[in-house]
């Protein structure tokens, strides 16, 4: 990689062709999940552990990298890094409060199966999620029937479900290890990596609060390894607050699985120094890259599709963070869709 502010390659990441090995800072990326996200065929598998190796060698010693991944198979990834060389040094959530259960009413299914018809108990108006306002605020014409399990066992199973609401995403921080025989110093030093960039993350306090503790820092808190997307109440207002991006709200950008810039500007500036440059072998729409550009980092990103390549390739030349809010993260407002 030459002087570029980015370099993005609409080739398979795997190799990384082009990127030599001791020369990235950081890596911050969404990768394929392997749960076939609303049936695409890029997220029908995981990535191959090649890929984990092909980073580390890319990275500098003691080079970060923080990698989202799903609560059902995080395990896995988890298990390719540390496989191919990688310390975990923690996992964080990125937490939210509109996920959508994905449960069903097993009564019900019961009823069916034994052959015995459920009673119905009144109508309602279908709304795919919801919004502030409630379901009044709808218009829909997909009245549904609200049915009681009529059988014995339908009754003794009443309200059985099959899963909770999710409530968050991981992100697994991994640390490639320092050059043998330095000490996180020393690696700085050598190479420009080693260490969490804690001043850049800081959570400034809220207006009117009290700085609790010895010494309050005057930029704010230690950020923690839980990063909320509304606010919970009074007693968790400590966290880093992101919205979730509302899929197909802008139309030029139609990634599936868009991130927000917000969140990954964070993610960026968590694991590298100005200057400093990030790698996202997965990166979709270029959500990382936006961000990277945005924090004064230069980007490497590959990117398999054609299409989702060119909106990376628009977005970064014209630097467009088309889901962009403003800076004070404490203060967006609750947004609605579920995203991976
Ligand atoms: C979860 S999405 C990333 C979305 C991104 N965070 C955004 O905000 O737009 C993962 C992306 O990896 C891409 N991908 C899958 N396998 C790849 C490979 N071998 N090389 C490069 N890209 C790949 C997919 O096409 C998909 O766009």
């Amino acid at each position: 990689m030459g002087e570029d502010i980015f370099n993005i390659y609409n080739i398979s990441c795997y190799g990384l062709k082009g990127v030599n090995s001791n020369s990235i800072d950081a890596i911050v990326t969404d990768p394929p999940y392997g749960i076939s996200f609303q049936n695409n065929h890029w997220d029908k598998n995981l990535p191959d552990q090649q890929i984990w190796e092909d980073i580390l060698s890319a990275l500098k010693p003691g080079g970060f990298g923080l990698v989202f991944t799903s609560i059902k198979l995080m395990h896995r990834i988890m298990v390719q890094l540390e496989d191919s060389g990688f310390l975990i040094k923690d996992v964080l959530f990125w937490s939210f409060l509109n996920g959508m259960p994905k449960s069903r009413n097993l009564a019900i299914d019961i009823d069916n199966e034994l052959g015995v018809e459920s009673r119905i108990t009144g109508v309602y108006q279908y709304v795919q999620g919801y919004k502030k306002g409630g379901a009044e605020s709808y218009k829909s014409d997909n009245i549904r029937f609200r049915y009681e399990p009529a059988s014995g066992l339908g009754q003794r199973f009443k309200g059985a479900g099959l899963s909770l609401k999710p409530a968050y995403e991981p992100i697994i921080l991994v640390q490639k290890p320092l050059e043998d025989g330095l000490s996180v110093a020393q690696n700085m030093i050598r190479y420009g990596t080693g260490a969490l960039n804690i001043e850049e993350t800081r959570i400034p306090y809220e207006d009117g609060e009290s700085k609790v503790g010895h010494n309050p820092h005057p930029k704010g808190r230690v950020p923690s390894n839980i990063i909320r997307t509304q606010e919970f109440g009074d007693g968790y207002d400590k966290f880093f607050l992101i919205p979730k991006v509302r899929q197909g709200k802008d139309k030029f950008n139609f990634h599936p699985t868009l991130k927000p810039v917000e969140l990954m500007e964070h993610l960026v500036k968590l694991v590298s120094f100005s200057g400093q440059t990030i790698l996202d072998p997965f990166m979709g729409s270029g959500s990382t890259g936006v961000a990277a550009l945005n924090c004064n980092r230069k980007f490497v990103g590959y990117e398999l599709e054609k299409g989702y390549f060119n909106i990376a390739n628009t977005r970064l030349k014209g630097k467009q963070p088309i889901n962009q809010t403003k800076n004070n993260t404490r203060k967006i407002k609750w947004q609605r869709k579920e995203m991976h």
